[in-house]
């Protein structure tokens, strides 16, 4: 071998064992660069006769070829190879488990709307939302509550009236119920219906058990058939799968409601301790829900024809429910927006209760 061919060879060989782009780099200067190898042997051509020039020139070229070709090819390895441990640490293995970023709570009130919906979804109940500044109209008169009814007083109504000398039935007011959804739903649609209203209601009054601002579900059931027994079924149904458990102590009391006849209310069995409220027994009463078959009025209100068409409503007080539920004292704290309460009553955000969950525990 002769001395050329071995300078050659190592310098392939330094170009081969580059580990990355530096180092090539490095190597592609000592033999490319301003004094590297090969511009000195080109330079060195010039100090020959034009004979020997023609001889060792190609020689030399050849040299300077095969460098320059083992330096691409070490290239473009090292610039695969990049992307390839690129790729590899950007891989994600989406089949781990995520990590649990503290992104607050779900609110009570929010988790046992959940649950209602998703109890009476399964029984084919359609969720409805309405408008929470209602008309009088909506509100009451359509319900079978005319101006100077009694029941109108009993609603402690936030009226919206700018002017003070307006009549208040002219006025728009916060709707002091989820029945005005009824209303609104009948006007646009015809039996079959079977509506569940979750939202937010309002009435002048605050205590334990009352807030300014609470939350009702409306029930709304029309058909041609469905009557009292039907009701009280369905919202026994209800109260088992609510509460979770087979024995749950509940009793209708006959009442009255301008938009129902009969109307009656249904009372949970609980157990009071000091301020605390449980559910179970028969020691006390807790009264959860208005209810009835709609008033023959009404449906001619709404433009439902009453010789035909027959149903039930009711109104749920989900506040009171998921107090009764989770154990919670006092109402008003609901609506304290605090967070210690929230953390220790509030519901994991990634655990959406739905039925499919219970079943499969
Ligand atoms: N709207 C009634 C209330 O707020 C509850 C109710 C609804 C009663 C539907 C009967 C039927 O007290």
């Amino acid at each position: 071998m002769d001395d050329l061919t071995k300078i050659k060879s190592e310098f392939l060989a330094l170009v081969n064992s580059s580990k990355d782009k530096i180092e090539l780099e490095n190597a592609r200067l000592k033999i490319l660069g301003k004094k590297g190898f090969i511009t000195n042997l080109m330079k060195s051509l010039s100090g020959l006769d034009s004979e020997s020039r023609k001889k060792i020139g190609p020689e030399y070229n050849l040299i300077k070829k095969e460098l320059i070709n083992a330096i691409e090819v070490k290239k473009s390895f090292i610039d695969s190879e990049y992307i390839d441990n690129q790729i590899a640490s950007e891989v994600k293995d989406i089949t781990l488990p995520s990590s649990r970023e503290n992104i607050g709570s779900i609110h009570p009130v929010s988790q046992v709307i959940e649950e209602i919906t998703q109890i009476f979804n399964a029984m084919s109940f359609q969720v409805v939302e309405g408008p929470e500044i209602e008309d009088d109209w909506h509100n009451f008169t359509a319900l079978n509550i005319p101006l100077e009814h009694p029941a109108r007083q009993m609603h402690d109504t936030f009226y919206l009236n700018t002017n003070p000398k307006e009549e208040l039935s002219n006025c728009k007011l916060l709707r002091t119920h989820t029945s005005p959804v009824q209303v609104r739903t009948m006007m646009r649609s015809k039996p079959p219906i079977r509506i569940i209203v979750p939202g937010r209601t309002y009435r002048s009054d605050s205590d334990q058990t009352h807030t300014p601002m609470f939350h009702q579900a409306e029930g709304l059931l029309i058909d041609e058939t469905s009557h009292m027994g039907h009701l009280k079924g369905c919202l026994i149904d209800f109260v088992k799968e609510f509460f979770e458990v087979k024995d749950i102590n509940y009793r209708f009391r006959p009442s009255y409601f301008p938009f129902t006849e009969p109307s009656a209310e249904m009372d949970i069995g609980c157990i009071r301790n000091g301020n605390e409220i449980k559910i179970g027994g028969t020691e006390d009463w807790l009264e959860i829900l208005g209810c009835g078959i709609v008033n023959p009025r009404v449906l001619e209100n709404c433009g439902i024809d009453s010789q035909k068409y027959q149903g039930f409503a009711f109104g749920l007080g989900i506040d009171r429910i998921a107090m009764l539920k989770y154990g919670m004292p006092d109402l008003r704290a609901f609506f304290e927006s605090d967070i210690r309460w929230l953390e220790h009553y509030g519901f994991r955000p990634l655990d959406i209760p739905n039925i499919l969950n219970r079943c499969s525990k």
